[in-house]
């Protein structure tokens, strides 16, 4: 991998410039190789400068959140990569959170707890970043990151930033309909409700996740997204390939949809795991699985 760049293209830009960072620690997985250059913007207008700055000189760039949902290839990705975790704040205005892009969710929802803000528990449990969790549409069978967000401000493809209604916004199914652009604020509306009962339906849905999630693990969450009507999981299951393993890299045995790593494990036993999966599945139910999880670095994926 090498890309055609100058470093005096980004003399405007104020923040960090990396070249070849390791990406696994960013992964959950923890698997993958390096970003050719990794951008970390002081600001909301730094990053907007980068991407003016990649777009005139027509360099791909790519937005890296928790990584919860991303498998970089183990020969990494020929890209820009640009994070915002170091934009962590998350702010109370009366029954509103307003919440930076790079802040975590747990901390979002430990923020709504401790300001006896309700409405975001079934959120509990997903390791992503707001900004990740925005541009997914991070959810549960119980409620998704849209139910409570009231408006998002974003860098756009042109580098310009702009605020937008949720209400103008089509988000659906693992999709907040934003497209490519960059997620920097998020802000929620929340109801006003006792700090217990918040705590119990907190308590009561992360034991739900406890119970059928791998969550001391390191996976990506559920690799595929569920078909019409089906679970993923539970065809996965039901093809018999619980416990299936390639290299490092098996389907957890606690729910089928999980890969975990299981120590050493690399990005490429995890795509010879999916294809292992997909086949058995197809043959067994006819139905194509389709990725939940983005590729970066791979033939077909981005970067
Ligand atoms: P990343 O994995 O870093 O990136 C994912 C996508 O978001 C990429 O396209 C990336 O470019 C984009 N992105 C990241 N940050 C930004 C930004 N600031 N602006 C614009 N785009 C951005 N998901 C669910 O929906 N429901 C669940 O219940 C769930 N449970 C999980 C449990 C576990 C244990 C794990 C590991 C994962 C789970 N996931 C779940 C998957 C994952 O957490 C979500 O998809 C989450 O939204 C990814 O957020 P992230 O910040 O980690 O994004
Ligand atoms: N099932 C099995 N075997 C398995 C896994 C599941 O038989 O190994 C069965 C369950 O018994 C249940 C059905 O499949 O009858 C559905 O399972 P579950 O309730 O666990 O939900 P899911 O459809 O597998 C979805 C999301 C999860 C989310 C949960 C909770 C997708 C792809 N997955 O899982 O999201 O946490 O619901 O709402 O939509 C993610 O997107 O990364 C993710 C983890």
């Amino acid at each position: 991998m090498s890309m055609d760049w100058s470093r005096k293209w980004f003399e405007t830009f104020k923040g960090v410039v990396r070249e070849g960072v390791d990406l696994a620690p960013f992964s959950h997985m923890r698997v993958g190789g390096k970003a050719e250059v990794l951008l970390e913007p002081w600001s909301e207008e730094d990053a907007a400068t980068a991407v003016r700055i990649c777009r005139e000189h027509g360099l791909p760039l790519l937005f890296l959140g928790g990584g919860s949902n991303l498998l970089v290839a183990d020969e990494g990705v020929s890209a820009f990569v640009l994070h915002v975790g170091r934009w962590n704040r998350v702010v109370r205005d009366e029954n509103r959170l307003i919440a930076s892009a790079g802040a975590s969710l747990p901390s979002l929802l430990r923020k709504a707890r401790e300001s006896g803000l309700g409405g975001l528990e079934t959120l509990v449990g997903i390791p992503a970043q707001v900004g990740g969790a925005v541009h997914m549409n991070a959810g549960t069978r119980f409620g998704s990151t849209f139910d409570h967000l009231a408006s998002v401000r974003i860098v756009d493809p042109e580098g310009g930033i702009r605020d937008l209604r949720t209400s103008d916004l089509e988000p659906s199914y693992r999709d907040g309909g934003l497209g490519d652009s960059l997620v920097t604020t998020a802000t929620f509306v929340l109801e006003e409700e006792s700090k217990e009962t918040i705590r119990e339906r907190f308590t009561e849905f992360l034991e739900w996740r406890n119970r059928r999630q791998p969550v001391t693990e390191k996976s990506l969450g559920c690799i595929f997204k569920n078909p019409d009507g089906e679970s993923a999981g539970a065809l996965i299951d039901r093809a018999g390939l619980k416990g299936e393993r390639v290299g490092g890299i098996e389907v957890s045995t606690k729910h089928a949809n999980f890969f975990v790593n299981k120590g050493g494990g690399t990005a490429a036993e995890v795509v010879r795991l999916i294809e292992k999966v997909r086949e058995r599945v197809c043959k067994e139910f006819s139905i194509e699985l389709e990725l939940e999880i983005e590729l970066w670095g791979f033939e077909g994926g981005r970067g």
